[in-house]
Order: C-alpha cells, then structure tokens, then sequence
C-alpha cells in the first residue's frame, strides 16, 4: 500500500528552485514529545559515576505504520540523557553493537584527548571502550554522538546521538525551571527526509549537506508538549547533520537567552529570535499563559549571504519545531535569576599565540583532514586567540574540541548576547571575521589529537578537519597512532 509520510504535514511555500528542495511547511501536531530517559548510573568501587551506552540497530515508528531502520544508544534511536555534577569522575562503558566501527564523542567536554571519542578513538563492531574523565566546567547542556573519520553523517542520521548534562553548585542556587521533562526540555531538532519505503535517505542534498523535510523532535515527528508551569526551560541542540535554523515563538513573543553551548550566561538576555547552526545549543526561558498555545517555529536564518540556489536549502522556510500547549492553571516558580553565571573574561592580552583559520572549499588552511597530520600544536595552559574567516560565500561552521570558547569580535563589533558566553561551535557569516579567544587545559598528549572542523557533517566527512594536540611547554608533537587504538 501507499506509504504516506507527509502526515499532518502541509507544504506552505513552493519558491524553491528546480530540483532544490520541498518544504517542510506547518504542522499539525499530534505526537506528544518524547523525553530521553535521563541514563542510569552507578558508583563503583573508585567513586566514579558508571554510564552505559550500547550503539544498536532497531527500528522507530516516526509514523503510525510505517517502519523505519534507525540506531540509537540503549534503544533504536537517539540515546539517554546523562547527567553528572561537576567534579564528578565519570566513566562511560561504550558497547558497539553495530556492524561498523563507531565513536562516541563528547561535543563540548573538556578532557583528555583519549577520552574525546575522536576518530582516533574508534570502537569497533563487538568490542567496548571505556573512557573516563572529571568534569571540571560549568552546568551546561552537551551532547555526544558518533565521531568516525569521513563517516560521521551517516551514523547521525541514523540516529546516535544524546544529551550530556552537567550540573554544578552555581546553577542549583539559581531559581531557573530544572524538572527534566516537566518545566526543563530538552529539544534536539532533526531534519529528516524518507524515502518510499519509510527509510531515511540523504539523496536530497545541496551544498551543506542534506536537507530533510520533515522535523523530528527528540524523534518525535509533529511534537506538542504540554506545560505546567508559567515558565518553561527549553534546551535547544541542533542536532541536524546540516541545516540551520533560526528559533523563535510563533507569535512573535520574546524569551529569555539563558545560556549557550558551554554554560549559563552572566545575564538572561530578552530575545526574539536565535540561530542555531549544527551542534550549537542554546537554552531559553519561555513564559507561557494558561490555557494558550503557541509554536516553537524556525524562520529562514540569516545565513549572511545571498549565494543563491546553494545556500537556500540551508532553510528557507518557516518550519514548525514544536507546540507548547499550557495547562488551563499554571504553576509559578517565583521570580527567575536573571544574573546567572559569573564567567571571567579572557584577556587578548593574556594570548600568547594567535592562529589563523580559513575555510574554503572543504579545506581548512588549505588543508584536508589527514588522520595522520597533526596540524596545529598547543602548549597546556596557555591561552590562545583563534582568527576563523569563512572564505566562501556558503555557510560553514566552527567547532573546536577539548575547550569552550570566547568571542572576541565578530567583524568589527563586539559580539552580540547569543555570543557573549561560553561557546564550542559558531557559525561563519561569509567574509566576517569571528576572533575566539579560550584558554587550554593541562591535558597532554603529544600523540592523541584533538579535531577542530566545520559541523555540516558532510563537511566535516569531506575533509574539512583538522587535528590539535595539546603538550607540555617545549615538548614536540608526535605522530597519531595510524591503527584505531580505543584502549
Ligand atoms: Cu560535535 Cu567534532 O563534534
Ligand atoms: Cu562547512
């Protein structure tokens, strides 16, 4: 029988190009939002928090009837929410249970290079990896999902990919919705595309990458969520291989910029809009009347170019996200902290090197990823002042690993509010030069790299990487081991 895919689903603009791309349009939604379960733990018998994440096949059923192949950690798709204190030892038992080698990164987490789940830290199908490390940073929304060099796209898409909390003193003081699930939300938001058959495909592809057209929330396709209380905490992660969005309230409402990819910001900045490329997070406060109902939605990003039929797939369209319907009677929590974290400056001046990035085509400097180059050799400790130009009139994006960053300037201004805070991924507006500014930690490893690369995913499986160790000062960069070495 015929399948049909495009339930509740209403294509509300037709300006695309030849052979670009259909559209999501608006959405009626009728599933109620899934939740992550949050992960169990335990402590073992060295007081480290014990997780277990098995990357598995299965199957979803984003529509009723329909079957779809995905993966997922601990179930057939997306994974379970971890969460750890800062200053907690944690340990990760990864199983692969997949019939390729994978990784499991975690995106935006300081640590050891051989803990990062790289490409240097390659599971293979049967075997496990155990990394473990402190947290020692700030409460903040990360996330983890597969790393594999020039294969990263693929095992996204299929679904692995999960929700990395940290919590920490600071923020518990603060008076902020935190009931996972209840009055906190996490919202990964996912393009996807099926074929006939009810499989994902990717066949739809533009410059960035594929294009999906449909939206899944924590992989629930037309999601609604029902809210309790008059202010709701959304965790916003844009967990799409590719496309960009720019969130916002259907009616035009404001909210609340909280926090960004690393941690609260120093003051909840009031916003109508943000733009998230993939894997930047951002975390909002939105207030709510009783009884209403009103859209997270997603209009056509500024991508700051005008590069034509390339760049229009990249989300040239209003997208329905998700509807937040608030109970008849809403409960209050008080007043909200608006001073939130206290983040100290990094200093220009305190910067001993400076480097410079240019992207163009897939390269980074002019150079592909080569799993055996390390390209760039930093000194523990110190801090650093990273040039970024996007040299192309196409998006990219800059995410490094092992650290969260500062900016510095964005062009010639100061950043603005979804900027000002701890960040490791930024989107590149075509010839503005963004400054980063961040401070390394004393992890070292001459051998073991960490990546910097563009997070448009087929970007990043094309080559657009490139390889940082951290050493102890004067010590030389070694060579990467050119065997997969999860040990
Ligand atoms: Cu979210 Cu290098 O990755
Ligand atoms: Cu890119």
């Amino acid at each position: 029988g015929a399948v049909v895919l495009t339930v509740g689903l209403t294509a509300c603009s037709s300006d695309n190009g030849a052979g670009v791309i259909d559209t999501v349009g608006t959405t009626d939604f009728v599933n109620p939002l899934a939740i992550p379960p949050l992960a169990e733990s335990t402590l073992n018998a060295a007081g480290e928090r014990v997780f277990d994440l098995t990357a598995q096949r299965g199957t979803s059923e984003f529509v009723p009837g329909v079957t779809t192949d995905t993966w997922g950690y601990n179930g057939s798709y997306l994974g379970p929410t971890l969460v750890a204190e800062r200053g907690e030892n944690v340990r990760i038992n990864v199983a692969n249970n997949l019939q390729e080698a994978t990784s499991v990164h975690w995106h935006g987490m300081s640590l050891p290079a051989k803990m990062d789940g790289g490409p240097h830290q390659m599971v293979e199908p049967g075997a496990k990896w155990s990394p473990n490390f402190t947290i020692d940073q700030p409460a903040a929304t990360l996330w983890y999902h597969p790393h594999p060099d020039g294969a990263t796209e693929h095992q996204v898409e299929m679904g692995l990919a999960g929700l990395f909390l940290i919590q920490d003193d600071e923020e518990a003081a603060l008076n902020l919705p935190r009931s996972y699930g209840v009055d906190d939300i996490p919202v990964v938001v996912q393009d996807r595309r099926f074929n006939a058959k009810g499989q994902f495909t990717s066949d739809v592809r533009g410059y960035i990458g594929p294009i999906g057209d449909q939206l899944l929330v924590n992989g629930t396709l037309a999601p609604y969520v029902d809210v309790t209380t008059e202010v709701v905490r959304l965790r916003l992660v844009n967990g799409s291989t590719a496309r960009v969005y720019d969130f916002g309230l259907s009616d035009g409402r404001s909210f609340d910029l909280i926090g960004t990819d690393g941690g609260l910001l120093t003051e909840a900045a009031s916003m109508d809009d943000i733009r998230l490329s993939p894997g930047e997070r951002a975390e909002i406060l939105v207030p709510l009347k009783p009884g209403e109902t009103v859209k997270l939605q997603s209009t056509p990003p500024n991508l700051g170019t005008s590069a034509g039929a390339a760049t229009r797939n990249a989300g040239d369209d209003t997208l329905d996200v998700l509807e937040l319907r608030a109970a008849d009677s809403l409960g209050s929590i008080g007043a909200l902290s608006t001073t939130l974290a206290n983040i100290e400056p990094l200093e220009k001046a305190d910067a001993s090197v400076d480097r410079s990035f240019t992207l163009n085509g897939y390269t980074i400097n002019n150079r592909l990823m080569d799993m055996t180059r390390i390209d760039e050799t930093v000194e523990a400790g110190a801090t650093e002042v990273w040039t970024v130009d996007n040299a192309m009139p196409l998006p990219h994006n800059f995410h490094v690993h092992a650290v969260q960053f500062q900016v510095l300037r964005v062009g010639t201004k100061s950043p603005p509010a979804e900027l000002s805070g701890w960040k490791d991924t930024i989107y590149l507006e075509p010839g503005v030069r963004y400054e980063l500014i961040m401070q390394f930690s004393n992890y070292t490893d001459p051998n073991f790299p960490y990546m910097f690369h563009c997070h448009m995913l087929a970007h990043e499986d094309a080559g657009m990487m490139g390889q940082f160790v951290v050493v102890k000062p004067g010590e030389q960069a070694g060579t990467p081991p050119t065997a997969h070495d999860a040990s």
